[in-house]
């Protein structure tokens, strides 16, 4: 179980639809929430999530006791945290004991109306006062620059004429709630799964730090309705969402695509999945973006969507029949002889005719589970 911690501010919602997603399966579970408005959405909604230590530090303390923030994150183990809406800047204790292990959400296509300023409804403004044509939101890495880290997903939304701020924001805020999770679980499996914090280091540098940070300042309370996590329901994609249960982890071992909803005894898996989804660009480490399938266009990827043969267990199953019936008959003809011996005063063909049967009866069984064992990795390589 990997768990992640969410740093928030205001309305929640980014961090309400990641403890959602992340409940749907079993690898990483959101185990801390850290907020620095009391009255705030976020306040209300972590007393509906189950399983999370819901914590309020204070403003003041963010630059003055970074070192408890540290003390919380390590003694609930926290391997990454994610900042939804989180409107201040992350003391350096912090962005330095968890470098590369910081994700911010932006609701723009970074770098264009990042930066100070430029956070919630303000960029929405900007963005349809420049009459842009296209928004979106930006998942980067945490660095000391403000909305400068390192890019990882972006997803584009068309703005229209007829967008208002409010309008564009609940688009935006739609496209959040699908971009933020499988940039999560994109930059987790990036990260090797334990963290060491070395609290003396962590220690020191929040000493060293300067408690003359600007806090950043609140944003405007506005009328629009933000979608709830609940009315959205985001993609999962393979290789980017850890498994949730053991079927899935084997169908990605074995490249094939597994349909929870096949599965009678599916134990809230994720959704189908996608490689790609239309519309996400990918930004590898070094800042290169990976080639996306263009919207609605067929993905070059075979190995996601390799089908299971719909034959697959018939055959096995009758392959491994045959492998078996023909030790099995023989098996059966020579314990049919033990008796017909033993009252024939034939003891010595009795026995003979025992030891032959309890030869081929191990026949039967080891050619049925040494087929059983090749049959799969055999028709995988041919498949
Ligand atoms: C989100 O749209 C997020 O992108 C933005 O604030 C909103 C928070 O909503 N963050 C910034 O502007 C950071 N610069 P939420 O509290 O409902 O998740």
């Amino acid at each position: 179980m990997r768990k992640i911690a969410i740093f928030a501010s205001g309305e929640g919602s980014n961090a309400e639809n990641i403890y959602q997603f992340f409940q749907k399966g079993n690898r990483v579970r959101v185990a801390l929430i850290i907020y620095d408005r009391e009255e705030s959405g976020i306040a209300r909604r972590v007393k509906e999530m189950t399983g999370v230590r819901a914590v309020y530090i204070a403003p003041e303390d963010w630059t003055s006791a970074p070192q408890r923030i540290l003390d919380l994150l390590a003694d609930e183990e926290i391997e990454l945290i994610a900042l939804a809406g989180f409107l201040r800047m992350v003391p350096q204790a912090i962005t330095h004991a968890y470098a590369g292990r910081i994700l911010n959400i932006h609701p723009s296509l970074l770098p264009a109306y990042g930066g100070k300023g430029m956070y919630g409804m303000n960029v929405h403004r900007a963005v349809i006062e420049a009459a842009e044509a296209k928004s979106g939101a930006t998942v980067h890495y945490v660095s000391d620059e403000l909305d400068g880290g390192d890019i990882l997903m972006a997803q584009e939304v068309d703005v229209t004429p007829d967008d208002t701020p409010e309008s564009l924001c609940a688009k935006v805020r739609l496209a959040e709630f699908e971009l933020y999770p499988r940039a999560i679980a994109m930059a987790l499996l990036r990260i090797p799964p334990r963290i060491n914090v070395d609290p003396a280091a962590s220690a020191a540098t929040a000493e060293a730090e300067s408690a003359s940070q600007e806090p950043t300042p609140a944003p405007a309370q506005t009328e629009t309705a933000i979608p709830r996590a609940a009315d959205v329901n985001p993609p999962a994609i393979p290789g980017l969402t850890p498994p949730a249960t053991p079927a899935e982890e084997w169908a990605q071992t074995l490249g094939v695509r597994y349909d929870a909803g096949k599965v009678k005894d599916a134990l809230g898996a994720n959704p189908d999945v996608e490689q790609e989804a239309p519309g996400v660009t990918i930004v590898e480490i070094d800042g290169t973006p990976r080639a996306t399938s263009p919207a609605g266009a067929p993905r070059d990827s075979d190995a996601t969507d390799r089908e299971m043969p719909p034959t697959y267990l018939v055959w096995s199953i009758v392959v491994t029949l045959l492998c078996c019936i023909p030790a099995g008959i023989v098996a059966i003809i020579y314990s049919s002889q033990v008796s017909s011996k033993f009252y024939a005063d034939d003891l010595a063909g009795a026995r003979r005719a025992s030891e032959r049967a309890q030869i081929w009866i191990i026949v039967s069984f080891v050619t049925g589970v040494l087929f059983q064992s090749l049959y799969l990795p055999v028709a995988l390589l041919f498949n």
